[in-house]
């Protein structure tokens, strides 16, 4: 899979871009604030409707062009978008509007999703294009909270699996829903007949997305396991991925301890593609929580309190490993989620290397150049591009990052 042309219209420090990428590995370098980052933001954008850094999507606008005296503003992203089955058009618009009727610089803002010009839902823009993205905060996904852990299975599952998609999106509104109806029956407002009707959806929704994320984790972790014990630490380190998802059995929604999460998670991964037992597990569970989250009016157990985490020789890498094997690690993970993707789609990722090579010592540098030069599409940023060799510059092309425009360094002859 390659893009073949990007193009961005008021899209962070983005007035105006037409730009076409070649196959292979493009360096994009250039001095710091001039839109490196931006750019790579923009296709893992298009990929998965998420920003790794935006917390708000308005920061995604051009503030220029947002702060402008028109009724609507419009940002577009748009791909062309070549693969093993065909070619795709694939679009992103953030939409600024004023409110009629709003008090004055009041605004609205929405996105909308086009596939080959057509308007789609937002979910149906994912898995058109698939992105392994590395950056050198990645690590914070072992050190960081457990909602960053589910972002990224959640993420990463979206682009290949449309169906796990739909189920999570529809399992946060029944969420949102129950959690809504226990805090009205806290108040003494709502009522307990209609909870069951909630509390099924729950059953049904989540016991899909535990089954598929224990899948995921299982897939995952076997390519991941693979990487690090045969080329990062030459079978010194194994590296385990344990699913902790919150399914305990004390009757009152708590784990007993960390190994009752481990056995909840074994669980599952064993019995993955067991949609009742999974159903009927979960349903248990809430049963047991109920009295519980009658109390603090929220739902205690179920998929949106899932966690997992890293091993090595039992104990968990967030918590007690090295700075540099947690890198190892994360890397492995990584470079796990590229032959993962490839394995299920027929179809390799592009990679979005952003200032990555720079923190890594010399056998991981080496592990992930070589999975860049093996991929059909890389996209890396530098501010300087003299810490690659000059063989990998050779067969690299150079692009220049400047204020927002992007310029071709030097045009390579066939
Ligand atoms: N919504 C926005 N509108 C306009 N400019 C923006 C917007 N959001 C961010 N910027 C600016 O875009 C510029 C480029 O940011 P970017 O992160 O892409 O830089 P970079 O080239 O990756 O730099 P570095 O080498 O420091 O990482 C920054 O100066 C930033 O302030
Ligand atoms: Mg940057």
């Amino acid at each position: 899979m390659i893009i073949t042309h990007l193009s961005l219209t008021n899209f962070r420090n983005y007035g105006r871009l037409e730009l076409d990428l070649p196959l292979g590995t493009t360096l994009l370098h250039g001095n710091n604030a001039q839109g490196k980052t931006n750019l790579l933001e923009a296709v893992y954008y298009l990929a998965t409707s998420r920003s790794p850094h935006a917390s708000h999507e308005r920061q995604l606008l051009n503030w220029e062009a947002a702060q402008a005296d028109e009724p609507v503003i419009v940002g577009r992203l748009v791909a062309q978008v070549s693969t093993q089955t065909g070619d795709r058009h694939i679009e992103m618009r953030l939409i600024q509007e004023k409110q009629r009727n709003g008090r004055s610089g009041q605004s609205s803002f929405r996105r909308q999703a086009l596939v080959d010009r057509r308007k789609v839902r937002l979910m149906d823009l994912l898995g058109n294009l698939r992105v392994v993205l590395f950056l050198p905060e990645d690590v914070q996904l072992l050190t960081g909270s457990p909602s960053g852990r589910r972002r990224y299975m959640d993420i990463t599952l979206c682009q290949i699996d449309p169906a796990y998609c739909r189920a999570l999106s529809q399992y946060n509104k029944a969420l949102e829903q129950r959690n809504a109806l226990l805090r009205q029956i806290v108040e003494g407002q709502g009522s307990l007949d209609v909870l069951p009707i909630f509390t099924d959806k729950i059953v049904e929704l989540g016991s899909q997305i535990l089954g598929r994320r224990a899948a995921f984790l299982s897939n995952i972790a076997r390519e991941a396991q693979h990487i690090h014990y045969e080329a990062l630490t030459q079978g010194q380190e194994t590296i385990r991925m344990r699913y902790l998802p919150r399914l305990p059995q004390d009757g009152n929604g708590r784990n007993r301890d960390a190994a009752d999460l481990e056995a909840a998670g074994e669980w599952l991964q064993a019995n993955h593609d067991d949609t009742g037992a999974i159903a009927e597990r979960l349903a248990q569970t809430l049963a047991e929580a109920q009295r519980n989250d009658l109390g603090r009016g929220a739902t205690s157990v179920g998929p949106h309190r899932d966690d997992w985490a890293l091993t090595v020789n039992g104990r968990n890498l967030g918590s007690y490993g090295s700075r540099g094997q947690q890198r190892s690690a994360i890397l492995s993970l990584k470079l796990a989620e590229i032959n993962w993707m490839e394995n299920l789609t027929g179809d390799k990722p592009i990679l979005l290397l952003d200032e990555v090579v720079a923190e890594l010592d010399e056998r991981r540098r080496g592990l992930l150049l070589n999975a860049v030069q093996q991929s059909t599409q890389a996209l890396l940023t530098a501010t300087d591009p003299g810490m690659f060799t000059t063989q990998f510059l050779e067969q690299a092309t150079g692009m220049t990052v400047e204020n927002g425009r992007v310029r071709l360094d030097r045009q390579v002859e066939l």
